[in-house]
């Protein structure tokens, strides 16, 4: 039997109408995954919810078992997940094997965590009163999945999700459902019960559909674009959804005079560079101040350079394909925007469509002013803007600048002006002279437009948990 989807503890779909996969780097077919509608959408739902009772009361130590089994499986088979996930999402393999490894840390931490999932008992104000609050699962989780990390963007809401006791449906993206459903048949062998995970592949608005109109669905977890967001929240109103969203952002850093400029350099074109600029919490624009501006330039250039673009199965690839076409259009209307209005391209500048795959140099732009396009819009590409400051309240200000608030990044060494730019920050992740401060065990999540809710940490926990208060009488 094919993998296509996965409902109650079986693999299904034969029969449905096939959707191609796509390599980005040469637009090769790598694959096919089955269309599924409202009909199977629905019949995941079901198994998801008989399921949960049971699941719900085992304990927390005999969850974790599972998930430690499904951990070591995708530790264990690392290098077949990744090749997989460059061949449908283009990211080179030594990133692919790097989220593998993220991707499983979400899974070891909340299997520890489900084991702290305490509630509390509150003082009474009556001699025959007893007051207890109980935290539970929220029930069947539907999870929504996006493609820029096909694996760890599904285990950060499936860890927490299994681990509290809640069931779980994924639904991964058109670009990259073969990660998704190799991760499903490692649950598979991982014997998780029947129904406690499903997979649906297929059109995202008619699955999106069922699932937020479904009462049996009480959770919702998303990442993706802010506009589709929004879409679900207004969907998932009519059975009042518990949402957490993790939407578009479009992360500032602030480069400060006193900056260390090795740290700067480095974090920014790491966090700019991974997965070719594909990232929500990448940094999106740079505001630098003016006495070390040009050095700044010059030497962010110099590393720039020095990446390799093509093919992420290729040896010694640092950049890999953009998405799609639509993707690639929006980076290169970022930079010729910001050139005609007087930006100037210090290094890269073009793509290229090469042979099926869409491929942009990595490109640095000096002399960068607040009204261009790529300074109030998430370029998702491997492009760093560069606009000088004068003052730390003008970075603030600057940085500030945008409905989105998910990451933003400052370099410094001055421990009274970092703490000034963080507490001045309307951002729900910052990193301070760090370019990745991503991890399973820190919570993730943004402010404004960029969401709602945290995923990671005891903060992800919560978002799978309901609150429930009992007074009791003697
Ligand atoms: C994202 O792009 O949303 C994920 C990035 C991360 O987890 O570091």
């Amino acid at each position: 039997m094919e993998k296509l989807l996965y409902i109650n503890g079986s693999w299904t779909g034969d029969s449905l109408e096939k959707i191609e996969v796509f390599n980005p780097a040469n637009g090769e077919v790598v694959g096919t995954v089955a269309s599924c509608g409202k009909e199977e959408t629905d019949a995941a739902i079901d198994a998801a919810h008989k399921a949960f009772p049971s699941w719900s009361k085992l304990t927390a130590y005999e969850r974790a078992d599972y998930l430690m089994k499904l951990h070591d499986l995708m530790i264990e088979q690392k290098e077949e997940l990744a090749e997989l996930m460059t061949l449908e999402m283009g990211k080179p393999l030594k990133e692919s094997v790097g989220e593998v490894m993220y991707a499983a840390s979400f899974i070891k931490w909340y299997a520890e965590e489900g084991k702290r999932i305490y509630g509390r008992t509150i003082p009474s104000s009556a001699e025959n009163k007893r007051m207890q609050v109980l935290r539970q699962p929220v029930g069947v989780v539907a999870a929504i999945t996006p493609w820029n990390f096909p694996a760890a963007m599904i285990t950060r809401k499936l860890g927490p999700a299994l681990a509290a006791g809640c069931t779980f449906i994924v639904k991964p993206p058109k670009e990259t459902p073969l990660t998704a459903i190799k991760l499903v048949e490692l649950a598979d062998q991982a014997g998780f019960p029947k129904g406690v995970i499903n997979l649906v592949t297929g059109s995202s608005s008619v699955i999106g559909k069922a699932i937020m109109d479904s009462e049996k669905v009480r959770k919702v977890t998303f990442t993706g674009s802010t506009e589709i967001g929004k879409k679900l929240i207004e969907q998932g109103a009519a059975t009042v959804k518990n949402v957490s969203m993790e939407l578009g952002g479009h992360a500032p850093a602030v480069v400060l005079e006193d900056a260390d400029l090795n740290k700067a350099v480095a974090g920014i074109v790491a966090s700019k560079f991974r997965n070719a600029g594909q990232t929500c919490i990448c940094i999106n624009r740079v505001y630098v101040q003016e006495s070390v501006y040009e050095e700044f330039v010059e030497r962010v250039a110099v590393e720039a350079k020095k990446l390799k673009v093509g093919n992420g199965l290729d040896e010694g690839t640092d950049i890999g394909p953009i998405i799609n076409k639509d993707g690639y259009e929006k980076i290169s209307e970022h930079v010729e925007n910001a050139v005609s209005n007087g930006a100037e391209c210090v290094t890269g500048g073009k793509g290229r469509a090469d042979n099926g795959g869409y491929y942009y140099e990595p490109t640095v732009l000096k002399n960068v002013s607040q009204d261009m396009l790529i300074m109030n819009e998430e370029t998702f590409g491997p492009v760093i803007p560069i606009h000088k400051i004068s003052s730390v309240e003008e970075g603030i200000r600057l940085a500030n600048t945008s409905p989105f608030g998910l990451a933003a990044y400052v370099y410094t060494e001055s421990m009274s002006k970092g703490t000034q730019v963080v507490e001045g920050l309307d951002y729900g992740i910052i990193g301070w002279n760090d370019g990745v401060p991503s991890a399973a065990q820190a919570p993730f999540g943004g402010m404004k437009e960029s969401g709602l809710g945290r995923e990671g940490g005891v903060e992800g926990m919560e978002a799978y948990l309901e609150t429930k208060y009992v007074s009791f009488v003697l």
